[in-house]
């Protein structure tokens, strides 16, 4: 029988054989091998692969058949099994009208990839929720961004009920979208708390050798920003460029007016050519929107990386 090949993108191939009536991934797991993934279900993309003819697909939901073969977008030796660690809420507080911090401590350390995150189960809520780090990996102290969604789990718990010293859970690391160590110039785009992975890769760079870096991070309204100050002083140590956007605004904004794929229009550090990386993080319509529009400039459909936060049904 013909079996499945996966394809890494520094050029090492897995192949394994199809488990009947399983998917592309259970099938890997079954041999023995890991690949990248969180949700299982379709939703989170973190399984993302390509076929020959340049399609799409999420390789948990893809039935296993002979002859499959797909390329992913890491290295095999970047993907690391998942732990399950213990943590306790140091501090937490609101950054700004929209978005909640939540600063915490490992009981042991969980290493992971500057963009990549957890899954976090906090008390009294129904299931894991997702949220990339925005500390660096080498930080003891850890860092979440959390949306402040009315009527959600999370708002409601950081509201009404938490306080410092609550233990968690988190389980990770997960996820493809972390930073790529290479001299390409870096285009990142965020939307929201999609800023979370994006501190945490400026964080990691390199300060020795870090290449000419642009953000372009937006918010609904300018009531909604949060981190500009760190962001600001990042840019102290790197070569940064930053564009920040809110949908609307009142007087006094500082920033430019329109969502963050407008705001790409705005960069002049980094050229927006072939040969440039990209980073998108936030809600899917801006991700798949700012992609469309990279890929228009002439941006590598592969050197563009993202992550989009969408809501998983907790467990029924
Ligand atoms: C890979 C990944 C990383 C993520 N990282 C972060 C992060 O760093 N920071 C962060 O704030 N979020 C992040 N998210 C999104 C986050 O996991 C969900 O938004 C979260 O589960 C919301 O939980 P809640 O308890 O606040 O809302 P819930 O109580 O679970 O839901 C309340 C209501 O809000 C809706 N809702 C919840 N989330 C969203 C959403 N994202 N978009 C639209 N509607 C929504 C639900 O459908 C529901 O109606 C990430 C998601 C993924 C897939
Ligand atoms: S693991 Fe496949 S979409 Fe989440």
């Amino acid at each position: 029988m013909d079996r499945i090949s996966i394809t890494f993108a520094d050029g090492e191939v897995m192949s394994f054989a199809p488990a009947p009536g399983g998917s592309v991934l259970t099938s890997a797991e079954q041999a023995g091998n890991a690949l990248a993934h969180s949700c299982r279900e379709g939703t989170c993309r973190t399984c993302v692969a390509r076929r020959p003819n340049g399609d799409e697909v999420l390789l948990c939901v893809e039935p296993a058949q002979s002859g499959f073969a797909a390329v992913v977008p890491y290295r095999r030796a970047d993907v690391s099994p998942p732990t399950l660690r213990r943590a306790k809420i140091n501090s937490f507080q609101k950054l700004s009208r929209s978005v909640w911090e939540i600063r915490y401590r490992l009981q042991f350390p969980l290493p992971f990839l500057p963009g990549q995150f957890v899954e976090a189960t906090f008390p009294g809520i129904d299931g894991p929720r997702r949220f990339s780090m925005a500390n660096g990996p080498a930080e003891a102290e850890q860092i979440l961004h959390v949306r402040d969604i009315p009527g959600g789990a999370m708002a409601d718990y950081l509201a009404t009920r938490a306080k410092a010293q609550d233990a968690f859970t988190v389980r990770g690391p997960f996820g493809i979208f972390y930073l790529r160590a290479n001299p390409k110039p870096k285009l990142f785009v965020a939307g929201g708390t999609g800023l979370a992975p994006v501190i945490a890769m400026l964080r990691g760079i390199d300060r020795s050798s870090a290449p000419p870096l642009s953000l372009v991070v937006g918010f609904a309204e300018a009531q909604d920003a949060y981190a500009i100050d760190e962001v600001k002083a990042l840019a102290t140590e790197l070569p940064l460029e930053i564009v920040l956007t809110a949908d609307t605004a009142n007087q006094g904004w500082s920033g430019k007016m329109g969502n963050p794929v407008a705001g790409i229009g705005h960069v002049t550090a980094v050229p927006l050519q072939e040969g440039t990386e990209a980073y998108l993080c936030g809600p899917p319509g801006m991700v798949g929107a700012a992609r469309k529009a990279l890929r228009e400039l002439g941006l590598r459909q592969d050197d563009i990386f993202n992550e989009e936060f969408v809501h998983q049904s907790p467990p029924a």
